[in-house]
């Protein structure tokens, strides 16, 4: 299984004239391209007429790469079924929370559970591995496209009700014990038998929220199924190439943890500056370096190893509207800072931007005229900077000691009811990312089946939902000496979204923390002042929880409202650890100060503190990155025992990237 790559690009072949390949499988080469993805996208091209397979032009791609010495990925093409399939049987496109149809025209409009449309993925699956499975070009396959990158919400046609009412009988057996799960004493919702049980479709008003929880667990569900279906057939067909799934990082629709374990390693997409239909305000077009590095940190670890990018920005994004140009050096930062977060492979999308369809100005290496231009030359340079950098940090992993607990279901919970209009939980994640990704510290992603014991540092956040098998994780884990992060709505709920009664809030966690929530207010259109012992001045917004404090000690109180003097953040002795509750979601200066409290707690110390701001510094192995994220050259100040293998260590270029190595000191 060949998998030692640095460099790849996407390629559809199909899309240009068959007199162009041999000239870009050579510009290719120039360039340093090892490996290019192809097909995901282009069943018609493969299957034109039900049953007849035309795979001569991909043959005939992967030899033209071939004599270039580059391999081929082959995508299987579900992310796009053709006309004719569609038009034979219209129930296989997806169905929206009216009830409503999509129409053919876009991509993913398919519904993944569909017994006719499941059967055609199987027939083409096993017909595409049969006739590749020898092609010694091909190392690998992607499954699919981006699941869960669809219309907006989940298809709910009556196939996908038909399975739903399958999981949940599974689930809870007897529909008395759906009941319960649900609170369907509420508005008289409950259910008689599990074939009356729906998908949350759109009502009159309000939506049960339990309901709506196991709607996107059994979603998450159904895509894991649907890719391992493929993922089965290729690898008793084709056993010596690898499979993969290009993910989307902080993307929900499927849990990522579950649809790792299938893969031999993980993909990721990594467009720094996004811009599609869906027109985000001109200050999100950019993601920001925490953001950006929370989504790697998220993507690594899925499967605690290093992964791949599949797709990696390469030039201008956009569809109807469209980004700002990458400022020069800017396509090589980000590319050297997903390597810096355990990318192994870069993949950049796309070879040449398209001349027809939706992605038209989704740009490419090559612009539309197939002339090498800025990008193409910057690429060029980036390549031959990093290529020999990867070869050497191949596999290497960096050596956190602080996780942060990540959970698709807290997600879903609060987005099922975020509170705040501006609290989500992804925010609410980077928001205390950020604190310690200001102290130069990285951290690893786990999800709730993670072993917390290799850590002295977990951040949890909203723990709003909450397991006893979870508490004693935690409980255990600080106990020995842990230093646990808690944060406000811990322990509401039980794990069906039902409210938790047994004892005031935090629930169970309230011994852990040392106190109790009896009340709590959600700021809308206010903040509220904090102030920390010493006198520093911060901020609460959002969301206050408002505690009693049973033993924990506060290091920061609230200093106004009618719960002024209250802890904002408190500290507890529990075990040989210690457990801190952020009551609030605080500005980013008070976050970064108690996540250098916490770390000097645990006795992590931050060799990089010297660093100029906007330089971010990132671990693999012995090996450092140091990245600029500001357009101004900045003076460097480093500890010793570094050695620079790229750029220098007095100074960093603007967007400058320099990597060192740790020397014996
Ligand atoms: C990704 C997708 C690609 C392409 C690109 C640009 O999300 O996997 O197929 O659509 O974005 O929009
Ligand atoms: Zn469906």
């Amino acid at each position: 299984m060949k998998t030692d790559f640095t460099f790849g690009v996407d390629y559809y072949p199909e899309h240009w004239p068959r007199e162009r390949w041999e000239t870009d499988a050579a510009m290719m080469h120039e360039l340093g391209i090892q490996v290019v993805r192809m097909g995901e996208f282009s069943w018609h091209k493969m299957e034109p007429v039900d049953g007849e397979y035309h795979f001569e032009w991909l043959d005939e791609a992967l030899e033209v790469l071939k004599k270039q010495g580059i391999k081929g990925i082959l995508g299987t093409p579900s992310a796009a079924p053709p006309k004719w399939l569609v038009d034979k049987y219209p129930e296989i496109l997806p169905v929206d929370d009216h009830g409503q149809r999509y129409h053919f025209g876009g991509r993913h409009h398919d519904c993944q559970s569909n017994p006719i449309y499941r059967g055609y993925i199987r027939r083409f699956v096993t017909a595409m591995a049969e006739h590749f499975k020898d092609n010694d070009n091909v190392v690998g396959w992607q499954i699919d496209n981006e699941f869960g990158n669809a219309h907006a919400g989940l298809c709910m046609c009556e196939s996908c009700a038909a399975r739903f009412r399958e999981w949940l009988e599974a689930k809870y057996e007897k529909v008395e014990a759906l009941n319960e799960a649900w609170g369907t004493y509420f508005w008289s919702q409950e259910y008689d038998t599990f074939g009356q049980v729906d998908p949350p479709y759109v009502t009159t008003v309000g939506r049960n929220p339990s309901h709506m929880l196991d709607w996107k667990r059994f979603c998450s569900d159904l895509i894991v199924d649907f890719q391992a279906m493929q993922a089965d057939i290729i690898r008793k067909i084709c056993p010596n190439h690898f499979i993969t799934h290009n993910f989307m990082g902080f993307s929900w629709k499927v849990n990522y943890f579950d649809l790792a374990k299938k893969l031999d390693f993980i993909t990721h997409d990594q467009y720094t500056m996004l811009s599609t239909d869906e027109w985000p305000a001109d200050d999100k077009i950019l993601q920001t370096p925490d953001f950006a590095a929370a989504t790697l940190e998220l993507m690594r670890g899925t499967k605690k190893a290093p992964f791949w990018i599949m797709e990696q920005q390469s030039s201008i994004t956009g569809w109807t509207h469209m980004a700002p140009a990458p400022r020069p050096g800017q396509i090589r930062l980000w590319t050297a800072k997903s390597v810096a977060y355990g990318a192994d492979t870069i993949v950049y999308f796309r070879w040449r931007s398209c001349l027809g369809g939706t992605e038209q100005y989704w740009h490419g290496i090559l612009p539309h005229s197939g002339i090498p231009s800025r990008a193409y030359r910057e690429i060029e340079g980036t390549i031959s900077d990093l290529a020999p950098v990867m070869e050497k940090i191949r596999g290497a992993m960096p050596k956190n000691r602080a996780a942060m607990l990540f959970s698709y279901d807290q997600e879903y919970a609060m987005q099922i009811q975020p509170h705040h209009p501006d609290l989500d939980y992804v925010g609410n994640v980077v928001s205390i990312y950020k604190g310690f990704f200001s102290h130069h510290t990285g951290m690893d992603f786990i999800s709730d089946e993670t072993d917390y014991k290799d850590y002295k540092i977990l951040a949890a956040p909203l723990q709003y939902l909450m397991t006893g098998e979870r508490l004693c994780k935690m409980e255990e884990f600080v106990k020995t000496g842990g230093i646990l992060l808690l944060n406000m709505r811990a322990g509401v709920k039980d794990e069906n979204n039902i409210a938790m009664s047994h004892r005031r809030l935090p629930g169970d966690l309230a011994d852990l923390a040392g106190l109790e929530v009896p009340e709590y207010d959600c700021l809308r259109g206010f903040t509220v002042p904090i102030k920390w012992q010493d006198g520093e001045a911060g901020t609460a917004r959002k969301w206050c929880d408002i505690p009693e404090l049973q033993g924990a000690e506060a290091i920061a109180a609230y200093d106004g409202e009618f719960y002024a003097g209250s802890a904002a953040i408190a500290k507890n002795r529990y075990g040989k650890g210690w457990v801190y509750y952020l009551a609030t979601e605080p500005d980013d200066a008070t976050m970064a100060r108690l996540a250098g409290e916490i770390l000097a707690e645990a006795g992590i110390v931050d060799d990089f503190a010297a660093l100029p701001t906007g330089v971010e510094v990132a671990f693999r192995g012995d090996y450092a990155f140091l990245m600029n994220h500001d357009a101004a050259e900045k003076h460097l100040d480093l500890p010793k025992g570094w050695e620079a293998i790229l750029g220098e260590t007095e100074a960093i270029a603007g967007y400058g990237v320099v990597v060192l190595e740790k020397k014996e000191a």
